[in-house]
């Protein structure tokens, strides 16, 4: 296999990211977010698209457009495009994507929620988790360029701000529920010493920063 770990693909970032398992603090965050989600799901099957190389423990199949992180999740996963999924309509109850529209073109992002609403049945829920811009994640990038702790950026597109997720998903969905999430202490996360799993409840106790955007969407009866 090739040593490259990112590619660009019809225009769309796929690649193979962090392993959260390396990381402490992040370990710890993903599965603080693991439980937020899990509030949100409905009874039924779970569809994560783009996992990365972590799935939500309730989902029972995953998606990814980088083919091998296929291989690093133990529920049955395959490779693909989250903006052509290969699934017939209403087969899930839930449909969960995290920190990976600002990897597809912008023009591209309606058609995903329009896909995600097709594979969901009535009453079924989008769960997304994105990234949010602003000068306290440019000072916090430049920071883990200036340590070495980031060697590449991928994010091209730029992130999308609270108002454009609440747009996205307000398209074929209807919003039942949006929280901004954050700490000061994301540079941290990166880190791989085990000490810093011990920052943890100082994370929990300064959610006021805005780093990513948690938006959860129900389908209609009938989606446009
Ligand atoms: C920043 S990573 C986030 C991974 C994971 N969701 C997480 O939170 O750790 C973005 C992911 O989106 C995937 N991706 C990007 N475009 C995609 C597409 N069109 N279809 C499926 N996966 C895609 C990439 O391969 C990458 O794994």
């Amino acid at each position: 296999m090739s040593e490259a770990t990112w590619d660009v693909q019809d225009g769309a970032i796929v690649e193979r990211p962090r392993n959260v398992r390396k990381h402490p603090l992040l370990h710890r965050i993903y599965e603080r977010h693991d439980a937020l989600i899990a509030e949100q799901l409905p009874v039924g099957r779970t569809l994560e698209i783009a996992f990365g190389q972590h799935m939500h423990p309730r989902a029972d199949v995953g998606l990814e457009g980088w083919p091998s992180n296929v291989d690093t999740v133990p529920q049955p996963a395959l490779a693909g495009d989250a903006r052509a999924l290969p699934f017939a309509d209403n087969s899930f109850a839930a449909v969960v994507g995290r920190r990976f529209l600002h990897h597809v073109p912008p023009a591209d992002r309606p058609e995903i929620l329009q896909e995600t609403a097709r594979v969901l049945r009535p009453g079924g829920r989008v769960v997304l988790l994105e990234g949010t811009p602003g000068l306290y994640r440019k000072l916090t990038k430049d920071a883990a360029f200036r340590l070495g702790l980031l060697e590449e950026d991928t994010d091209i597109y730029g992130h999308l701000s609270a108002d454009a997720v609440i747009d996205l998903v307000s398209g074929p969905f209807d919003v039942v529920e949006k929280q901004t999430l954050g700490s000061p202490l994301m540079l941290a996360s990166i880190s791989e010493s085990d000490a810093s799993a011990r920052l943890l409840d100082f994370y929990e106790r300064t959610q006021f920063v805005k780093w990513w955007t948690f938006v959860v969407g129900e389908r209609p009866e009938s989606v446009a």
